[in-house]
């Protein structure tokens, strides 16, 4: 039941991160932190900071039309588009609407979704339910997330794990090869304090008062998710991996959500995969969000680590809490 038809295929995958990078060593001038409490609690040396003028929907924008040139196919081809964010340019409308003219995919649904880190692998899944009930063709998929404006920049526990970036991913129907072959996914919303930005939305709008208190920044119980994220990733990926009759000695390349290396390790050594099996990218942009997976699958692909016939494994995990997996044969 949960098996992707034959035939739903990565077509194009793009990627975009902002250029102004921040080391931990601008950080040990901002908070009070180190590069080497940083570099052994989490594995990220840098990050990359949107500008004050850049949105969800400029890093999105260029992620997509790269992506969609390197798949070869025409704007107006596209039949949907699914943007998972948690730093919409508004709360009204969807960023999905403010991408659509602009890459000039004219005859697109579009639409966001919220999923924090498991986004790209929500959309995915959903995208290739649309992609079959609905009949399209054609569909992309957007990661987008710039939570450096919705973090506490004085705020040591939180303000060294984030960064922004974009990666897109353009599925085409009846190809062969870079198959989606299953999923797994869930959500846990008794996990919901862990990981939240209080003000903001109808519960406690922007208000002076709220505003007073910080509540419009993200707030996060490190420990409380880190002890949930091992245990929903392993097992969402044994889960995929039964769904396509799979062992965990098939997996040829793991892409796990690239929130902290401790937590990579640790799955990574549940699998019994060894290091060059995972793809690692936390060290040059922290926590993306949304776009950590759509990235970290463009960069596997233009350093040529994925060939044809890989088992390929994209796994998240994020606030909500949500989690899920999707096994790619290649
Ligand atoms: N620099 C120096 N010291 C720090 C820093 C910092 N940047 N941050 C916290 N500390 C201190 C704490 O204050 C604490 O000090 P204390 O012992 O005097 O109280 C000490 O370091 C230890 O803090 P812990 O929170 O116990 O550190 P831990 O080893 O748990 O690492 C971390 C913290 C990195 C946040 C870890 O818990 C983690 O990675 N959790 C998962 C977070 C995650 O993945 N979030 C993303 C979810 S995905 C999404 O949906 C966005």
């Amino acid at each position: 039941m949960l098996k992707f038809p034959d035939g739903i295929s990565i077509v194009g995958t793009g990627s975009y991160v902002p250029d102004k990078i921040v080391s931990n060593f601008d950080l040990e001038k901002m908070v009070d932190t180190t590069d080497e409490w940083i570099t052994t609690r989490t594995g990220i040396q840098e990050r990359r900071i949107a500008q004050a003028s850049e949105a969800a929907s400029d890093l999105a924008l260029k992620a997509g039309s790269i992506a969609l040139k390197q798949a070869g196919i025409a704007a107006k081809e596209v039949d949907l588009l699914i943007v998972a964010t948690q730093s919409p340019d508004y709360q009204l409308p969807s960023t999905a609407a403010v991408i659509q003219p602009k890459l000039g995919l004219k005859n697109a649904v579009c639409f966001d979704i919220s999923a924090a880190c498991s986004g790209a692998i929500y959309a995915l899944i959903m995208a290739e339910s649309l992609m079959k009930t609905c009949n399209y063709n054609t569909a992309m998929i957007i990661g987008t997330d710039v939570l450096s404006k919705s973090v506490d920049w004085s705020d040591r526990s939180t303000c060294v794990l984030f960064g922004d970036g974009a990666g897109a991913i353009v599925l085409k129907m009846n190809i062969k090869g870079r198959n989606l072959i299953s999923f797994d996914w869930g959500s846990d919303g008794s996990g919901v304090d862990f990981l939240k930005i209080p003000a903001g939305g109808s519960r406690n709008p922007i208000l002076a008062s709220n505003i007073d208190q910080n509540q419009q920044y993200l707030k996060m119980d490190g420990k409380k998710v880190y002890k949930h994220a091992t245990d929903m990733m392993y097992h969402s990926v044994l889960r995929a991996l039964n769904q396509a009759q799979l062992k965990k000695n098939n997996i040829d390349l793991l892409i796990p959500h690239q929130a902290n290396i401790r937590i990579l390790k640790t799955v990574a050594k549940k699998l019994s995969l060894p290091q060059d099996k995972i793809m690692i990218n936390l060290d040059k942009y922290g926590n993306t969000a949304a776009a950590s997976i759509p990235i970290a699958l463009d960069e596997a692909i233009v350093q040529g680590k994925i060939q044809s016939g890989d088992i390929v494994v994209l796994t998240a995990f994020g606030a909500g809490l949500t989690w899920g997996s999707i096994i790619l044969c290649w």
